[in-house]
């Protein structure tokens, strides 16, 4: 029997972030991990092979439609295969760089199913068959999360397909149908649309991006309708056929009322994810899960002593640098040092074009709340570098409290504000202002200064024209 400080059952961005935190830290520390490569679903099937395909498809569509604008004449054609291999390339040497790290800071990655075989002990299965024991001081869950199934609508990863499957369609399909207007759905959506598909998504709700702020939420439907994106809201998919060469679904507007098919070359479900932990051996420790089978956890700590959750499995956001956050705070708790996560300052972005990036209170959740706040807005359209770009389109929206000034919320819209909205979240994480930020100078010509006249805008001295 191998013996550990740490075991870390999963080598996902909460894993993997863990194990090599427990390496630095002098923990002796093994990852258990089935893939074949480290990296979870973030790297190997989530957030890298997206962001990889939502770029190439974002300069396909820029070549085709905007070149033009800039006095560039071309006439673009699509390399499908070669697009997807460069997405694998990149993935591939992703993943290989964790593997790499692991090394470096002395993580024993151990490939194989890992269950928990009573306090202190991980069983894991190669795929072989042979079976490791492992002991451990501490062990971390970091099993992450699946799509949810949807009763009626079978994913076959052929016609109608889940996340995993639309970043490998073996062709751009005539028609696409997202079943959920959520982050995948629009982003996944965003690729095909712009490779040559008509997608059409379907939304249970009445409006898309649900927890997103509302004007923000409108704004980017908009702009997404505008971009040939069509929506039906309001609308629950209640069956699937799936024939030879599409599929039709059986659709019924929510609030009652006939119900209609609607048909397409390709379905893509995407109606949230849910925790991996069935068959994790948690009855052995004394563990249960809550009813949509998550881990319950107190800064990390589970019921049962000594065993820790992180990530997808635990509640908050399904996002890679929450369950990196967690993961570092995590195992500097187990080494004896005081980690911490600050869930108010968990950034949201939204990889469409535009981008959306978010971090704090929206204006529903302070509405809600019965706080007191200013709003600073300001639009790309009067940003002189987004106009130079002909990138127009957005706004960035500063909440403050009415009385101490300090900033609560930032909803942004527009070019490239995922790599923005990092300064909100050092300022916020320092309890700024938004005088703090409008007293700040930005670089001019650039984007950023959206966010400074933003914050100006809170006390109404914007020099928007
Ligand atoms: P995971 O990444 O799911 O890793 C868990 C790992 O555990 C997996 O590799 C799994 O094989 C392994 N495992 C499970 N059970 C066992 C077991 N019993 N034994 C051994 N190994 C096991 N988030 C962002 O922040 N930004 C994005 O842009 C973004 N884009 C995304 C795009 C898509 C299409 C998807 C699906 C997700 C995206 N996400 C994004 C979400 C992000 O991928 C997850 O929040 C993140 O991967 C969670 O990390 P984790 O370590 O908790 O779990
Ligand atoms: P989601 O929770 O973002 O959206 C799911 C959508 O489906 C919601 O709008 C919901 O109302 C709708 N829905 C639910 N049931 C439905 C039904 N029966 N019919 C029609 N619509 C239905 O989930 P999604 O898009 O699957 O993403 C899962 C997770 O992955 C998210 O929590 C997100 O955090 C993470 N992710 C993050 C990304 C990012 O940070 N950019 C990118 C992709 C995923």
């Amino acid at each position: 029997m191998a013996e550990y400080d740490v075991v870390i059952i999963g080598g996902g961005p909460g894993g993997y972030n863990g194990a090599i935190r427990a390496g630095q830290l002098g923990l002796k520390v093994a990852c258990v991990e089935s893939r074949e490569t480290l990296g979870g679903t973030c790297l190997n099937v989530g957030c890298i092979p997206s962001k990889s395909l939502l770029h190439a498809s974002e300069m396909f569509e820029v070549a085709r439609k905007d070149f033009s604008g800039l006095g560039i004449e071309v006439t673009p054609t699509l390399n499908l295969p070669a697009m997807m291999k460069q997405k694998a390339d990149s993935v591939g040497q992703l993943t290989k760089g964790i593997e790499f790290l692991f090394k470096k800071n002395k993580v024993d990655w151990i490939k194989g199913e890992g269950r928990l075989a009573g306090p202190g002990k991980v069983e894991v299965t190669a795929a072989d068959g042979s079976r490791t024991l492992l002991e451990a001081k501490s062990i971390v869950i970091a099993t992450g999360s699946r799509p949810s199934p949807l009763a009626g609508v079978e994913v076959d990863q052929k016609r109608i397909v889940d996340s995993t499957g639309a970043l490998v369609l073996p062709e751009v399909p005539g028609s696409l149908i997202v079943i959920g207007a959520g982050v995948i759905g629009l982003e996944l959506g965003s690729v095909w649309r712009r490779l040559g598909a008509k997608v059409t998504v379907v939304e249970f709700l009445d409006r898309i991006t649900p927890g997103l702020d509302q004007e923000t939420a409108k704004t980017l439907q908009r702009s997404l309708t505008r971009q040939g994106m069509s929506f039906q809201l309001g609308a629950k998919v209640t069956g699937a056929a799936v024939r030879a060469d599409g599929v039709d679904l059986t659709v019924e507007p929510v609030a009652g009322g006939a119900a209609k098919t609607l048909s397409a070359d390709y379905v893509l479900l995407a109606i949230g994810r849910q925790p991996v932990t069935t068959d994790l051996g948690l009855e052995s420790v004394g563990l249960t899960t809550d009813k949509r089978g998550f881990i319950e956890t107190d800064h990390f700590r589970t019921a049962a002593a000594g065993i820790y959750a992180i990530g997808d499995v635990t509640h908050g956001p399904m996002l890679a640098h929450k369950a990196e956050d967690e993961a570092v705070a995590c195992l500097e708790l187990i080494a004896g040092k005081a980690g911490h996560v600050n869930y108010d300052l968990i950034p949201n972005v939204i990889y469409t074009y535009p981008e959306v990036a978010s971090v704090g209170k929206t204006e529903e959740e302070l509405k809600a709340a019965g706080v007191a706040y200013k709003v600073g807005k300001f639009a790309f359209s009067a940003n002189s570098r987004a106009k130079v770009n002909h990138e127009g389109d957005g706004f960035v929206k500063v909440l403050a409290d009415a009385t101490t000034d300090r900033v609560l919320g930032v909803h942004m819209i527009g070019p490239s504000v995922s790599e923005m909205i990092g300064e909100y979240c050092v300022a916020m994480e320092f309890a700024a202002s938004s005088e703090d930020i409008a007293r700040t100078c930005h670089p001019h010509p650039t984007r950023s200064e959206a966010l400074r006249q933003a914050a100006m805008g809170v006390e109404g001295w914007t020099m928007q024209s």
